[in-house]
């Protein structure tokens, strides 16, 4: 047999990723570990001819071969994952399989979706501002969208008719502000810190022209020293004036939040009719475009932050809502209606 080379275990890893990627089931991923790195496999037979290379190159070659072997249980680990969560999916019921035959002729360029252009526009706005954009998990600890935002268990945004509950006690968030406490306590974030979290929410809700059960939801924290109500209206003037590119105005009604004190409802001024009054507004030249408020000092301190020394505003909009403004879109369920002629017009 001729002396082991480097080029040998080149040949053998090539051999190894070529025979891996036609496995396509968990047996052949065992016939492939036998074949190389079971006992009788061709790495260890390869390893064994390694004591009797002379010792110059005995480290080097030893070195590479054990990395080989270390490398190939790796992919082997990963293929496994790969076959195992393949196997877990669920199958796409017959009914609503793809026709794939039907797709002939030339690809047809795509784009983005509407929702994606406008969300990327907030955060892009946000982030000139200096927040930091940060998501979250969609699936939620009731904790972090409820108890920790001084939502009590009585509450009945958290009954069923309201909240989809999955089995094992998680439910699907309901809003962005989950991810105030919890982001601030992961990241174990110390005042001054300007944050936005985009992302998806749902609720059990019947739908209609202006209420989805999934929507996309945009929400500002920014807690700081002396953080007053002046901030909180600036900061979203701003937001929609660059947004909308005019000069836009706001005006803050009282409204409830448990998790913060006091809380509003943000109006912007109609930018369609300028406040005078259309269809769009309703004719009350206002248009209910998000909630906002103060941070509640029991929110402070499930962040670790004491409400003495510092204080904060939060808001949270929906972004399909924004879009809908921003295209005179009149129903939000065209968004996920998948219909083609609705989503060109936005290429
Ligand atoms: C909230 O979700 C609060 N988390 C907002 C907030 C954040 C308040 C921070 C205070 C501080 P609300 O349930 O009102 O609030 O929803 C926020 C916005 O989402 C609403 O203004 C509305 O524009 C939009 N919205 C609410 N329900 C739906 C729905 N089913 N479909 C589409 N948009 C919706």
């Amino acid at each position: 047999m001729t002396a082991l080379s480097s080029d040998d275990l080149t040949k053998l890893q090539h051999k190894a990723d070529h025979s891996l990627a036609q496995v396509t089931t968990s047996r052949q991923l065992e016939e492939w570990r036998v074949t190389y790195i079971g006992r009788k496999g061709l790495v260890p037979k390869l390893l064994r001819t390694v004591k009797d290379l002379p010792a110059k190159k005995r480290r080097l070659l030893g070195q590479q071969a054990n990395e080989l072997r270390s490398r190939l249980e790796q992919q082997y680990q990963l293929k496994q994952a790969v076959l195992r969560r393949d196997r877990d999916a669920v199958p796409l019921p017959v009914k609503q399989a793809v026709p794939l035959t039907k797709l002939s002729g030339m690809p047809q360029p795509g784009h983005l979706h509407p929702l994606t252009i406008t969300l990327r526009a907030i955060q892009d706005i946000f982030a000139s501002l200096g927040f930091m954009v940060v998501e979250g998990p969609l699936v939620e600890e009731p904790e972090y969208n409820f108890d920790l935002l001084n939502i009590p268990p009585q509450h009945p945004t958290r009954a069923e008719t309201d909240t989809f509950y999955l089995t094992d006690g998680h439910i699907l968030r309901t809003q962005t502000s989950a991810m105030q406490v919890r982001v601030v306590r992961e990241q174990q974030l110390s005042p001054p810190f300007r944050l936005l979290f985009p992302g998806r929410v749902f609720r059990a809700e019947r739908t209609d022209a202006t209420h989805e059960t999934t929507f996309y939801q945009f929400e500002g924290l920014v807690v700081a020293s002396a953080i007053s109500v002046a901030d909180l209206k600036g900061t979203i003037e701003v937001f929609y004036s660059r947004f909308f590119n005019k000069a836009a105005q706001v005006r803050l009604r009282p409204s409830y939040f448990p998790f913060v004190e006091p809380g509003y409802e943000v109006d912007l001024q109609c930018v369609f009719c300028t406040g005078k009054g259309c269809r769009i507004c309703k004719h009350t030249g206002w248009l209910e475009v998000m909630g906002a408020g103060m941070v509640h000092p029991v929110v402070l301190r499930n962040m670790n932050i004491d409400p003495e020394a510092y204080s904060g505003f939060a808001f949270g909009g929906a972004v399909d809502r924004l879009a809908m403004l921003q295209h005179s879109i009149d129903d939000i369920r065209l968004f996920w209606s998948g219909s083609l002629d609705f989503l060109k017009q936005f290429s």
